[in-house]
């Protein structure tokens, strides 16, 4: 495997490999990867012929500096995982090789209206880091196919309406969430929790299985008000658990055959996400 710091080398490559008519496969994280980022890298090496991932802290998709200083740093194991799999090339850039000083971010607004509930609402300006650094990062790897994961829903919604709309030539996959044998979603944050948050975590995917169970029944409402007071126990702060539409992320008031439930708390220190469709 290759690293590369340098956006120009890397187009330089990218370019010489389309010229093979090889087809990129583009994988991008934060870092600090465990099996979910791995399974993406996987499913790129099984469908096209040429796999770069980058790993980059984006800092303009961060509402709250000290969790940017504390995401999590861990790119000497992130090498060795990246090789094992067969990586091709891992592009990891400077902040200053990717951002000018003075730049501004692009805006989510108008990604549609899923854009502004759920994490659009909890994390203001959250996804226009993520429009704005995936946009830089799609222009410089050219892909023929990206990879996703379903364990960031609605951030998958927004990429989807990204490409549709900027990249149409650019095929979007979306991945299933990687879990522990305990069902709590792997997660880079994870590593954050103590002894005893890690304890209680998985209580999160037992609750949207839970509600997975009593979605068709009559009394799923009141299954909802009992899930999210369980999840409002200390030291669960729930933000949301909501059942919405899955294409459009409006919640719903009423069984409908497709639905997706969707979480966000804070476990300590730690805010965590995960989702189940129904
Ligand atoms: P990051 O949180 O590092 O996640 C990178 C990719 O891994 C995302 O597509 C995410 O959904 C996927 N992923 C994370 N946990 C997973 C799991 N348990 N199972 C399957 N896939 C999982 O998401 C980001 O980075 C950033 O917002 C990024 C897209 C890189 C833009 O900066």
């Amino acid at each position: 495997m290759i690293l590369i710091k340098d956006p120009i080398a890397l187009e330089g490559l990218i370019k010489a490999k389309k010229a093979q008519n090889l087809a990129i496969g583009f994988v991008p994280t934060m870092g600090a990867l465990h099996l979910g980022h791995i399974s993406l890298i996987e499913e790129a090496k099984a469908n096209t012929d040429f796999v770069v991932c980058s790993i980059f802290v984006n800092p303009t998709q961060f509402n709250s500096p000290t969790d940017l200083a504390n995401y999590p740093r861990t790119l000497e194991a992130d090498l060795l995982l990246l090789a094992a799999v067969g990586c091709d090339v891992l592009f990891h850039p400077e902040v200053s090789q990717i951002y000018q000083s003075k730049e501004l971010k692009l805006s989510a607004a108008d990604y549609g209206n899923f854009i502004h509930v759920l994490e659009g609402a909890k994390r203001p300006g959250h996804f226009d880091g993520v429009i704005t650094i995936l946009t830089k990062l799609f222009k410089i790897t050219l892909p023929n196919q990206v990879y996703f994961g379903q364990k960031d829903y609605q951030q998958c919604m927004v990429v989807q309406t990204l490409i549709a709309r900027d990249f149409p030539s650019i095929k979007f996959n979306r991945c299933a969430i990687v879990r522990e044998a305990d069902g709590l979603a792997l997660s880079s944050r994870n590593v954050r929790l103590t002894r005893e948050e890690r304890a209680i975590a998985p209580q999160i995917f037992k609750t949207l299985q839970y509600l997975s169970q009593q979605w068709q029944k009559l009394a799923w409402e009141a299954a909802l008000n009992e899930a999210r007071s369980s999840l409002s126990k200390l030291p669960f702060e729930l933000e949301y658990l909501e059942v919405c539409d899955p294409n459009t992320l409006e919640t719903l008031q009423d069984y409908s055959a497709n639905a997706v439930v969707l979480v966000a708390v804070n476990l300590g220190s730690t805010r965590l996400i995960d989702n189940h469709i129904l």
